[in-house]
């Protein structure tokens, strides 16, 4: 049996990513590639968008492309990662760097509905809850092209978060949302979005740590930094509500500083709480107190070979809030609110204040805290009932058929047709 490109498909462009949609055999157009964007933008992004690359890449009734937005550029908030998750260069970088929500978002826009004008791709997948989500989701939509969300659903219930506008706008948008749990479930159906329009799919994340497990397991961090099979905490903090104002930046230095006392503390910090402490004249208190060791970020790798070996994290994290979880470690989130409840009421999780956060430790040193138990579906298989999801709501072709299909690589580059496949196959 003899395959070839369609006819339909002979113009050229040299610049596409994608390039491959339909495929002739036997005379006959058996199958469309589905040409599918990933939205990857910051540190978090990254161990979300990595297990679904993996996953489909190499499905032969889909071509995927990486897109980069920039959001997050320094090398160890962004290349690390790729590197570690096993994630080729992006397909595009769109290079929007930082800004005030507006100027990041709106760049966004602009950099990224260019690039569909160029090469319109039939599905925006957006992870996550950041600007670029959001930003990305509102371009696909006004395009007219499918946006799928993973790790839809969830809610704080504060406004003041920039994440939950970025959530509510992208959850409103998407005509596929892919849930981690019964709660995210619930909270789309308490806002009216139509049940065929949810698959709970599980955690994601709990994906990466598992391809990356013997990695993480052999990673040589805490020796190190001298914390092998001794007890510490992780901390991180990057929440404007903690860390960007002197008031709160100044009592959480005081616990962390006291508590160091106590147990050794590693504290990977991020840009932005870098920037602040500096500002406001804490970083040398900081760096300076005992049995604390405040470092540059770490990759992926590394940060969860940390995490696997601490006795408990302090963090105001939402991803560090699951991975505890998952794992069983006691977990402290320096917030008021989560839109992760599950890592509460199933988890290791308990919301503190910077007060709170000596006796809670405390009680985690004598024993006393829920081992807790992992979430249904928290197992690292989301990305394939992801991919399994795609297929069902987007092929047109018969599944069988289309897995039965080896696609050879084609002979040269060609254009999308605008009229095919996209749009038209979304249901409903
Ligand atoms: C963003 C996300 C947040 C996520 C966090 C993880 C939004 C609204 N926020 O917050 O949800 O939890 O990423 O890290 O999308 N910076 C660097 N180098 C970098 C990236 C940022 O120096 O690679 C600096 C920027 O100049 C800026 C600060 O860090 O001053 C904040 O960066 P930004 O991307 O705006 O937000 P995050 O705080 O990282």
């Amino acid at each position: 049996m003899g395959s070839k490109l369609s006819p339909g498909h002979a113009g050229m462009q040299a610049t596409s990513c994608y390039t491959q949609t339909a495929l002739e055999i036997e005379g006959r157009l058996v199958m469309q590639r589905l040409r599918i964007d990933l939205i990857a933008a910051a540190r978090p992004n990254f161990m979300k968008v990595a297990p679904l690359f993996h996953v489909l890449h190499g499905q032969p009734w889909c071509r995927s492309r990486v897109v980069h937005t920039g959001q997050h550029y320094d090398q160890n908030m962004s290349e690390a990662f790729f590197r570690d998750l096993k994630l080729p260069p992006p397909d595009l970088h769109l290079g929007v760097g930082s800004g005030s929500h507006a100027k990041q978002t709106a760049n966004v826009m602009l950099a990224y509905e260019e690039a569909c004008n160029a090469d319109r791709p039939d599905l925006v997948v957006v992870v996550g809850d950041v600007n670029s989500t959001v930003a990305c989701a509102l371009v696909g939509a006004k395009l007219h092209i499918p946006v799928a969300h993973l790790e839809a659903g969830l809610r704080s219930g504060d406004r003041r978060m920039p994440e939950e506008i970025n959530r509510l706008v992208t959850d409103t948008l998407a005509d596929i949302l892919w849930t981690p749990s019964p709660d995210a479930d619930e909270n789309l159906a308490a806002e009216g979005v139509p049940p065929e329009k949810i698959t709970r799919v599980g955690n994601i994340m709990i994906d990466s740590y598992e391809l990356m497990r013997e990695r993480i397991d052999a990673a040589g961090e805490r020796r190190r930094l001298g914390l092998e099979n001794r007890p510490y905490a992780v901390v991180t903090l990057h929440r404007p509500s903690n860390v960007d104002a002197p008031v709160p930046l100044t009592a959480l230095v005081d616990q962390l500083t006291s508590m160091a006392v106590r147990l050794p503390l590693v504290f990977p910090v991020h840009p932005r709480t870098r920037k602040n402490l500096e500002a406001f004249g804490l970083w040398s208190r900081l760096a300076d107190a005992p049995n604390l060791q405040v470092i540059e970020p770490l990759g992926y790798v590394d940060f969860m070979s940390l995490v696997c070996g601490a006795h408990l994290t302090i963090t105001d994290s939402g991803g560090i809030q699951e991975e505890t979880t998952y794992l069983g470690i006691p977990c402290l989130t320096l917030r008021t609110t989560t839109e992760r409840p599950i890592t509460i009421t199933e988890g290791t999780n308990r919301l503190v204040t910077a007060a709170e956060l000596v006796p809670a430790v405390d009680e985690i040193l004598a024993g006393r805290w829920p081992r807790g138990r992992k979430p249904q579906l928290w197992d690292g298989h989301t990305a394939a009932r992801v991919a399994a999801d795609i297929r069902r709501r987007l092929l047109s072709v018969p599944p069988r058929v289309a897995e039965a299909t080896a696609i050879p690589a084609p002979p040269t580059s060609v254009r999308w047709a605008t009229s095919e496949p996209g749009s038209g196959h979304m249901p409903g």
